[in-house]
């Protein structure tokens, strides 16, 4: 009943790819079929073998001569700063305090965050994002209002309700209790309904208080399965109040460490400016630094080593992400086009291979999520992304000269944006397409 065959150009990873020629990194079919049926892949490889598989009486929906990918992942975006984005003239602090928290404090009013949740969901599907790690504002129904939208499309979404009791407005406040039951209640509520599963999230250690970095503790030793999300080492005077909040600590990695927020699940956005020690700790648990481009270049943060951090006696798992509103596009094509300028600012090169696994396969691994999206497997959710390199005059006189699929990869990214994302599947269901203009 569900079942659908889309035929088209299909790109999905195995692997890192450690150069541009290691072809057995990646699978790719110039003629190639992916069958799903009940919102997952269930055959994938050359078009020929697919529809055989299928059978007679399957409808193919001929995306050629497009490439089909598995959807994006951004693993870290603020759902209620949309209207924030492209506020002028702050480093983060300031750009916190003058823009951020006035706008989260709008969120007080679930109509609004409903409004803002269903926009947001909106302009992710159009991006081609299909999976996003998300903070909400302090206010549970803005979690809620996330989660019912997510659910209703059925998107594999991480989120949650962001934890903060000082160090900013009465309007964006909780208490570590409330934090606390409101967390609790909306894991009990959404976790795992569906597609939907909970990040615990403290925003950051200058907006929690010891107590409230206690109380996050606690909800991941108790929900050891869930994520976990804050922000960490982004910006110099960030790391200096944090030192004298917690003027114990050796580092501001160290106060994370202490409250027990490290491990295999837990996100730490930007990790611009990490010393080797905070390094060693991230890797040895496993966590994973998110890569923010847009925000760390548009907030004057800083460049992030994602070179260095992958190749460390002691490596760094890490994820790619628009960090939206600090962050400038909610496009991960343009985020990990601006990720390859501050990767060439450090002296180094990240091959197009090496960019779309991590916005696929990649983000999913870091994620802990790739069991169920970021390739083409077989048996995987079918959440898929359509692209065409020729989707712009300037894009379509260029690939007149791309030769490769490496070269037209690293076009998509150069130049591509929403308008080089021809659809989108969600669990199989078409979802650009489904979105009124
Ligand atoms: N650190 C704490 N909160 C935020 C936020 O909303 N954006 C960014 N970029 N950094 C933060
Ligand atoms: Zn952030």
């Amino acid at each position: 009943m569900t079942s659908k065959l889309l035929r088209g150009r299909t790109l999905s990873f195995l692997r890192w790819p450690e150069a541009i020629d290691d072809h057995s990194a990646w699978r790719y079919e110039e003629d190639g079929g992916l069958l799903i049926d009940g919102g997952k892949i269930i055959a994938a490889g050359p078009y020929a073998e697919v529809a055989r598989k299928a059978g007679a009486g399957i409808g193919t929906i001929d995306h050629r001569p497009h490439l089909i990918l598995p959807g994006f992942l951004d693993a870290h975006v603020h759902v209620p700063q949309m209207q924030i984005i492209a506020s002028y003239g702050a480093e983060l602090l300031d750009w916190l305090n003058k823009y951020t928290f006035p706008e989260e404090s709008k969120f007080q009013n679930a109509q609004h965050g409903r409004r803002i949740a269903r926009l947001f969901l909106d302009e992710m599907l159009r991006q081609g994002t299909t999976t996003v790690v998300a903070y909400c504002s302090v206010h549970k129904s803005s979690a809620e209002a996330f989660f019912a939208e997510s659910h209703e499309r059925n998107m594999l979404n991480i989120a949650g309700k962001v934890m903060m009791d000082r160090n900013a407005p009465e309007g964006v406040l909780d208490t570590p209790q409330a934090g606390y039951d409101d967390s609790k209640a909306l894991i009990a509520e959404w976790h795992g309904k569906g597609r939907q599963l909970y990040a615990i999230t403290p925003r950051f250690a200058i907006t929690s208080s010891p107590k409230q970095m206690e109380m996050a503790g606690a909800l991941c030793r108790e929900h050891p399965d869930l994520h976990m999300q804050t922000h960490l080492s982004e910006n110099h005077a960030e790391i200096a109040f944090t030192q004298e909040l917690y003027p114990w600590s050796r580092d501001y990695t160290d106060v994370y460490e202490h409250y027990g927020l490290l491990g295999r699940k837990s996100l730490f956005g930007h990790c611009i400016h990490l010393s080797e020690r905070e390094a060693d700790a991230l890797s040895q648990s496993g966590s994973v630094a998110v890569f923010c481009p847009t925000s760390n270049l548009f907030l004057g943060s800083g460049l992030f080593d994602y070179q260095r951090y992958r190749r460390r006696e002691k490596p760094l798992r890490i994820a790619a992400a628009t960090d939206v509103g600090g962050g400038t596009n909610y496009s991960m094509l343009r985020t990990m086009d601006e990720g390859y300028k501050v990767i060439a600012l450090n002296g180094e090169k990240l091959n197009p291979f090496q960019s779309f696994w991590q916005l696929t396969r990649g983000n999913a691994e870091a994620l802990s999520v790739a069991d169920k999206v970021g390739t083409l497997d077989e048996g995987t959710d079918a959440d898929i992304v359509v692209l065409d390199a020729r989707a712009t005059p300037a894009m379509r006189l260029r690939m007149e000269t791309v030769e490769t699929l490496a070269e037209e990869l690293f076009l998509l990214q150069t130049l591509g944006d929403d308008r080089a994302v021809r659809e989108v599947y969600v669990a199989g269901r078409p979802a650009k397409s489904a979105i009124a203009a």
